[in-house]
């Protein structure tokens, strides 16, 4: 038992968000270097396949082969066992995306100095605070101009709603960035090039009381770095541990992935500030880690795209005790049925292989001979459920129909099965049947998908017609009569399968006007399962 506690409390868990290009798959490298998962900062993945065209994707999809992406990667650094979590963006971009963060304790939050917040990091970073998990901010590319350091804090704590901690301070950017001051060691780390981040840095520590550092960095710059300090420490947050459990104050570091300036410091502050796996919540209460019995939640579950091997692999979270190869474990959604988990993978580095024992905080990816749904509860325990995974907000959405209305069967067996893998949402108008179907998805790649895997998988041929809205969200409250509902020009009311209600709109600020029409109404942009 006590290994069992000796190995959970060294497991991390987090996931990297980001927007494309900000350096999500440098950084990573980069851990993985420092981690000697990998020696030279190999490719976490090939550029190439990093960014393809929408027209690519079944190329991608056979490259990925069956485990598919560097999904999940494992490495030991200092001690701790540390699982990342990719968040692909791209044209990859899809619920899984957000789903992704339903498995991680905490959020590394990757931004561009010389762009800001951007797109992508604004709506996984929602997913983040509904969840209420840390979220450290890694300000990466400062060996190129990136805009004022206390105009980027602003813009985060404005745009995201988080107030910010920095743990360093940056000096100058571009070709005068010279390294930065750490705020609690009260040293500064001079920043060297290490061509391309190919060769180890030879970085010098000089106290900032040292008259060395003037000689080293300027003297304007160094004027500079003790004015912005005094500002920074009579404006910024004071450090407050529990905010950071909270997802409530960001710890903010700067640096240069691709130099790997500021990385190892940002791996070793990260890795201390965070805790091991904490309790998950299920309808029986909380979830210790620390319990022995096995449990795990399904997050994520990948088809095969290659036709001679029509299966699937669920990627489970283990929120509880040990998983040992060929354990007996019990299916709570199947009816409570009693399931092996066979070919358990993980991936370290660039490799998958599998595992014989995992442990709270790891991710594995089992054989699904297509039993599973997002959000199913795997035990040891008496049976219990996990709390489940929210439903992501589609931003297409196309009405779909089968061409031959004689295959109106497998193609209502297709859409429904697609939409239990969670690739889909599926709807219907509101107060009418199944007569033509509205699907919803997150990243428009997805309606490729099904349309391929309609074809192949069963036959059907379809014919899609894309819908003018980009918005939806579920009515929380149930009592509100649909039919006296005063709504907008570009809003249409639809259901889902279980018959609950939502609204589609063309334009955000409809969402407001018809909040302000219907009193009591409330909206949510996550739905329950
Ligand atoms: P992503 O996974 O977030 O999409 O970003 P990725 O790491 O692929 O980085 C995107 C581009 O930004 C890459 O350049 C990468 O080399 C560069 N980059 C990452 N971190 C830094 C940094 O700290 N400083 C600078 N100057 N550049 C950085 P690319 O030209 O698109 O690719 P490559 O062919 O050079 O690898």
């Amino acid at each position: 038992m006590a290994d069992l506690r000796k190995e959970i409390e060294k497991r991390r868990t987090f996931a990297i968000i980001s927007h494309p290009d900000a350096g999500k798959t440098t950084l990573t490298e980069k851990f993985l270097l420092y981690g000697g998962a990998i020696n030279l900062a190999g490719s976490v993945k090939g550029k190439a396949t990093a960014r393809h065209a929408v027209s690519d994707w079944m190329e991608i999809e056979k490259e990925r082969g069956i485990s598919v992406t560097s999904s999940v990667l494992q490495f030991n650094y200092g001690g701790y066992c540390i699982n990342i979590l990719d968040t692909p963006g791209h044209q990859d971009f899809s619920e899984d995306t957000y789903r992704t963060l339903m498995a991680a304790d905490s959020a590394v939050m990757v931004i561009d100095g010389s762009k800001g917040v951007e797109a992508q990091t604004r709506k996984l970073f929602k997913v983040c605070v509904m969840r209420h998990i840390p979220i450290f901010t890694f300000i990466n590319k400062m060996d190129r101009d990136a805009n004022d350091t206390f105009d980027l804090l602003d813009e985060i704590e404005k745009e995201l709603g988080i107030a910010t901690c920095p743990v360093n301070w940056p000096i100058g950017s571009g070709k005068n960035f010279k390294g930065v001051y750490d705020r609690n060691t009260k040293e500064v780390m001079t920043f060297s090039d290490t061509l391309k981040g190919t060769k180890e840095g030879t970085e010098k520590h000089i106290a900032a009381d040292d008259p060395a550092l003037i000689e080293e960095i300027g003297q304007d710059a160094y004027a500079k770095l003790m004015e912005e300090i005094e500002l920074l420490d009579g404006a910024s947050a004071e450090f407050d541990m529990d905010l950071v459990t909270k997802g409530q104050l960001s710890p903010v570091f700067f640096g240069s992935a691709l130099t790997n300036f500021g990385v190892e410091t940002f791996l070793q502050h990260f890795l201390k500030m965070t805790y091991s796996p904490l309790p998950r919540k299920a309808d029986i209460g909380e979830i210790d880690p620390f319990d022995e019995h096995f449990s795990a939640f399904v997050f994520k579950i990948q088809a095969n795209m290659n036709k001679a091997h029509r299966d699937r692999i669920a990627f489970m979270r283990i929120c509880s005790g040990k998983f040992t190869a060929g354990m007996e474990v019990t299916h709570v959604q199947g009816g409570n049925k009693k399931i092996k988990l066979s070919q358990p993978q993980q991936m370290m580095a660039q490799e998958r292989h599998i595992v014989d024992e995992a442990y709270a905080g790891d991710i594995i990816g089992v054989f699904d001979p297509g039993i599973f749904s997002i959000g199913d509860t795997l035990t040891t325990a008496k049976p219990f459920q996990f709390e489940g995974i929210p439903t992501f907000a589609p931003e297409h959405f196309a009405r779909v129909r089968q061409v031959d209305t004689m295959k109106r069967k497998q193609f209502m067996k297709g859409m429904q099965q697609i939409a239990q893998e969670g690739a889909i949402q599926i709807f219907q108008e509101y107060n009418m049947g199944m007569e033509e179907v509205i699907v919803g998805v997150v990243g428009v790649l997805q309606f490729d998908v099904l349309k391929y895997r309609l074809e192949n998988e069963y036959n059907v041929e379809i014919r899609m017609d894309n819908l003018p809205y980009e918005h939806i969200r579920w009515i929380e409250n149930e009592e509100i009569d649909m039919d006296k509902l005063v709504g907008t020009s570009d809003m249409k009311k639809i259901q889902d399968l279980k018959g609950r209600p939502l609204l589609l709109f063309v334009n955000a600020w409809s969402v407001g006007m018809v909040l302000d029409r219907n009193e009591g109404l409330v909206l949510s942009e996550f739905g329950r399962e």
